[in-house]
Formats: structure tokens, sequence, C-alpha cells
């Protein structure tokens, strides 16, 4: 159940502009533009190290969504369970460090949204190709929930379905452009997300897919 989107899909959006979610959960619309030009090569480094895989849930179905991490802890997922790990299960090694640029953007947007003094130690990297999608969930393998969520998204649009505290709650369809930020944290930190099955799209940096980074402190 959702109502009439927000915005359509093909609207244009306006940088520097905010889209409120909730008492401490927002869009800061735009605010990853003027990084791009320094994320895009550092993510280019942690894919080399870290290639994209398709992890598999515990109920033993293959994700739709690619996924890798940097920082100190990456977030894996296996037929034991959902957790953070040290390591790249794939190579053995540690994951990449958490580029200098990935640290300024998610530091300044977690200020911006209002959460001052956020230090991430993870960061989730997701790619989505047409017909990828995030079912709902909670954000909840994280030590505590003091810290917030920051995700920026990259690449071809896709619709945020963005729920209550309930499973149940109607979610919203909130569209996510190449540039935009959402932070969420405080009463919203265990708000239900996750992402509609993406339409064919394509964009100029990133082809047809779309990456989002989704900043945490984990440990
Ligand atoms: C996530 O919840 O891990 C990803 C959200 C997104 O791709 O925007
Ligand atoms: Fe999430």
């Amino acid at each position: 159940m959702s109502t009439a989107p927000l915005f359509d899909l093909d609207d244009h959006h306006l940088a520097g502009t905010e889209t409120r979610l909730g008492p401490q959960a927002l869009v800061l619309r735009g605010f990853a533009l003027p990084h791009v030009e320094r994320l895009w090569p550092a993510l280019q480094t942690v894919i080399e190290q870290a290639p994209f895989r398709h992890m598999v849930t515990p109920g033993g179905q293959r994700m739709s969504v690619a996924l890798t991490n940097c920082g100190t802890l990456g977030w894996t997922s296996d037929t034991r369970g959902y957790r953070y790990s040290a390591l790249d299960p794939d190579s053995g090694l540690p994951w990449p460090a958490l580029p200098a640029p990935f640290m300024q953007l998610a530091q300044d947007a977690a200020r911006q949204g209002g959460f001052a003094d956020f230090t991430p130690d993870a960061c989730l990297i997701n790619r989505y190709q047409p017909g990828a999608r995030m079912s709902l969930h909670q954000d909840r393998n994280e030590r505590d929930f003091l810290a917030p969520i920051v995700s920026v998204s990259l690449g071809i649009p896709a619709f945020f379905l963005w729920g209550g505290l309930r499973r149940a709650d109607r979610a919203e369809r909130v569209p996510l452009f190449h540039g935009d930020v959402a932070v969420w944290g405080g009463v919203d930190r265990l708000r239900f997300h996750g992402v509609a099955p993406l339409k064919e799209d394509t964009h100029p940096l990133s082809g047809a897919a779309r990456i989002n980074f989704t900043f945490r402190r984990a440990g």
C-alpha cells in the first residue's frame, strides 16, 4: 500500500533543498554532487581490492543487489546470518580503508542532517542494476543505535521505501536521485526502509546502475 509519490521520477530535483522524512530523518537533495569528482575514483580503487559480489541471505536466497564494503567493518550476509566482519570473506583480507573523500562527505552530511560528531567505521556499497531491489528492513546489526545512518545515492534513480517503526506500517515512496543523501537517526533510527525494483535507465557516470553508500557506526 502506498500513496502517490512525492515526485515523479522524471522530475529534476532541486539541489540544495531538503525533503523531510521524520523528526530526525531527511533527504539532502544533491548534497553529494560537489563530492562526486573525488568519490568516483576512490570507489574504483575500493572495488579493485574488494569487487562487488552477490551475497546470500540467511534464508539461502541470492541477493539481487551486489555489494562490497570499505572501512574497519563490513556488512556481510550468508546462510549463518547477517553480521559485521573486519575481513572480506572472499579474500580473507581486511576491507579497504574508508577513503578520505567518503569520510568527508559522510561527516558533512551527518552534520547538515543534525548529527554532529559522526565517525563511521563501516561503509556498505550497494550496486543496483535494473530489476534489483531491497526489501523492507531495519538497520539493527550495529552495536548501538546512537549514531545516524548516512545513505548516498549515485547513478540511476530509485524509489526509497520509507516505512515506520513497525514492519506493517505503510511505506512512503521517496525518489532518490544522483547526488541525494538521506540521513536518519535518533527517534527515526529504526525506521523500516527498502528500495523498490529499479527501472531500466542509464546514467552518464554509472551506466545502467545505481550505487549506494551506506555509512554507519557499527562497532
Ligand atoms: C540499505 O538500506 O542498505 C540501502 C538503502 C539504499 O540503497 O538506498
Ligand atoms: Fe538499510
